[in-house]
């Protein structure tokens, strides 16, 4: 059921790669709770062409832009006000990648030219984002900008590498720019820290399977889904969280409150 929760509102998407991502099932939420926004990803992601069908199932415009490039970043930010006919209400940043997680680098022998371009991905694109919105007073006031983070940020989760520093970055970016962007135009921003998703990035981590397991049982309401996530980004774009600023947002079936679940206890003593 619809609510008409984002009716009039205009906005960017991220990292919409194929119909698993979490940018791809907030974009369709979006599109049916009324808004309109143009779609954007890493132009080597396009050439998969995936992107296209979105946007023809939300009548939306695709911007190509690698989130790491200023130029990309302000052609995409210019462009999209153009197209969308004024300022922006919402912007997803849904954007992450690690060289060294992707070849199979263990973190006590990172490459460290590949760290840095995992943090400059995962993190500063962030940044570059806001900030190329805040240069160019692209935003509406009360406008609202999401990123995607993972609880490895403040936990240790061996495989997750230097993603877990990027995601310590992304979250601080939330907090600073989230000062300077509540002052100039009460724009709010915030991270989420989802639940493992089976996507192509969740699953690019070693040993995902016996981590989403791990975490849904975990969880006492299980793992939160890719449409879960989509469905509070959803809320997070509209009017009724309009006080909501510089937070990191639990999204993980209480993951992070749990010591231990019965499901675990269960599990352990299978065999004792
Ligand atoms: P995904 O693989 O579908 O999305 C990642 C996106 O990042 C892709 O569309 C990719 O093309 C884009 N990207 C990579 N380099 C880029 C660049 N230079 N410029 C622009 N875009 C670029 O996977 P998913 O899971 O939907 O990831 C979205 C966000 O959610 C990421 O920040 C991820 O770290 C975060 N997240 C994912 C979790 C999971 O278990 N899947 C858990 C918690 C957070």
């Amino acid at each position: 059921m619809a609510y008409n929760l984002l009716k009039g509102k205009r906005g960017i998407i991220s990292g919409a790669l194929d119909e698993n991502s979490i940018a791809w099932k907030t974009a369709l939420k979006c599109h049916e709770e009324g808004a309109q926004f143009v779609l954007t990803n890493a132009p080597v992601a396009m050439r998969m062409g995936k992107i296209n069908e979105l946007a023809e199932q939300c009548g939306a415009q695709v911007i190509p832009a690698d989130a790491t490039s200023l130029e990309d970043l302000e052609n995409l930010f210019t462009k999209s006000q153009e197209i969308l006919g004024g300022k922006l209400d919402f912007v997803l940043h849904s954007i992450g990648m690690s060289p060294n997680v992707r070849k199979g680098k263990h973190y006590t022998d990172l490459n460290y030219d590949w760290y840095l371009k995992s943090i400059d991905i995962s993190a500063l694109s962030f940044h570059k984002m806001l900030q190329t919105a805040d240069k160019l007073d692209a935003m509406n006031e009360w406008g609202s900008i999401v990123a995607l983070s993972y609880i490895a940020a403040q936990r240790t989760f061996p495989d997750y590498s230097d993603m877990a520093q990027a995601k310590a970055v992304l979250e601080s970016i939330a907090r600073s720019y989230g000062y300077f962007f509540a002052k100039k135009n009460k724009v709010r921003v915030n991270t989420i820290s989802q639940s493992p998703t089976k996507t192509t990035a969740g699953t690019g981590v070693g040993g995902f399977d016996v981590f989403f397991d791990y975490a849904d049982k975990m969880s006492p309401l299980g793992n939160a889904s890719a449409e879960d996530c989509a469905n509070y980004i959803t809320v997070m774009f509209s009017d009724f969280t309009r006080m909501v600023t510089m937070q990191n947002l639990m999204h993980d079936g209480g993951f992070s409150s749990s010591g231990i679940t019965d499901e675990l206890v269960q599990e352990l003593s299978r065999g004792k």
